[in-house]
């Protein structure tokens, strides 16, 4: 229900913890606040880059200057907890390559079906610009990709290579219970907040578009400087980070302890 019609004058609030042992985790237990702050310095680094270079162990190679505008308009007026994602990167700048993790899947912003495809070979999606121009790999593997995005922005009339945007996980305690193929419904509506998964938000001319793309253990390179690495957020490269963690010796426990089980 994340992205349906809520009433006005009312305080929503997401939770990502999708069950007790999540709600009971560092996940659901570190302080919210740890989070907001890291959110905003991670968004305060890549809006002042000059370049971002992100690539992963399956073969994504991307890059670009982001355009990232933070204005309060910029993000959802829904309050989520807890706080996993930074702002999502307009995606128009930046161009290269992303490796799928053997499947492609909705966004939560509508179900249809079917929901997920999987991939028997390996399947890169291509983009310029923020326009996905094909995919390459696997011949069946292409075939099926290119098939699952006809079928979605033709039954939903939207366009279908646009890729919008994209943004990595910061909640180290965010561990997903489970395997994604038991429910990818549920697996991507949390699973995205560990710091092993990078998504885009693909298909349709808005955010969060209806099919993401996943980058498993991202590492993403900021102006030179290892912000994620190989799936680890490195808060150690972020000037706040020690001043955050002395606040919040919580976050800093889920830090040194990460969940690393992503459902995959
Ligand atoms: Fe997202």
């Amino acid at each position: 229900m994340r992205f349906s019609q809520m009433p006005a004058n009312k305080r929503i609030v997401v939770s990502y913890a999708l069950c007790p042992d999540m709600l009971g985790s560092g996940f659901g237990t570190a302080h919210h606040d740890a989070f907001l702050h890291l959110k905003d310095a991670v968004n305060d680094a890549i809006a002042h880059a000059e370049n971002v270079h992100v690539t992963c162990p399956r073969g994504t190679d991307y890059t670009g200057q982001p355009q990232l505008k933070l204005t309060p308009g910029s993000d959802t007026s829904i309050r989520r907890f807890p706080m996993s994602v930074p702002t999502p990167i307009p995606a128009h700048s930046f161009s290269g390559r992303v490796a799928m993790p053997g499947f492609l899947t909705g966004t939560g912003s509508q179900y249809y079906t079917p929901y997920s495809v999987e991939f028997q070979g390996e399947v890169y999606a291509l983009f310029e610009h923020g326009r996905l121009t094909g995919f390459e790999g696997d011949p069946e593997s292409v075939a099926v990709a290119n098939r699952h995005y006809d079928h979605v922005a033709t039954s939903l009339g939207i366009d279908r290579d646009f890729v919008h945007s994209w943004h990595a996980g910061i909640h180290p305690g965010c561990g997903f219970p489970g395997t994604a193929r038991d429910s990818y419904e549920r697996w991507g509506g949390s699973g995205f907040g560990n710091p092993r998964v990078l998504h885009f938000h693909t298909c349709g001319s808005y955010a969060p578009g209806e099919i993401s793309w996943n980058v498993i253990d991202p590492t993403v390179t900021v102006d030179g400087v290892k912000l994620w690495d190989n799936g680890r957020l490195r808060i150690d490269n972020l000037k706040e980070s020690n001043a955050l963690m002395d606040m919040f010796p919580c976050a800093a426990q889920v830090f040194a302890n990460p969940d690393d089980r992503i459902g995959l």
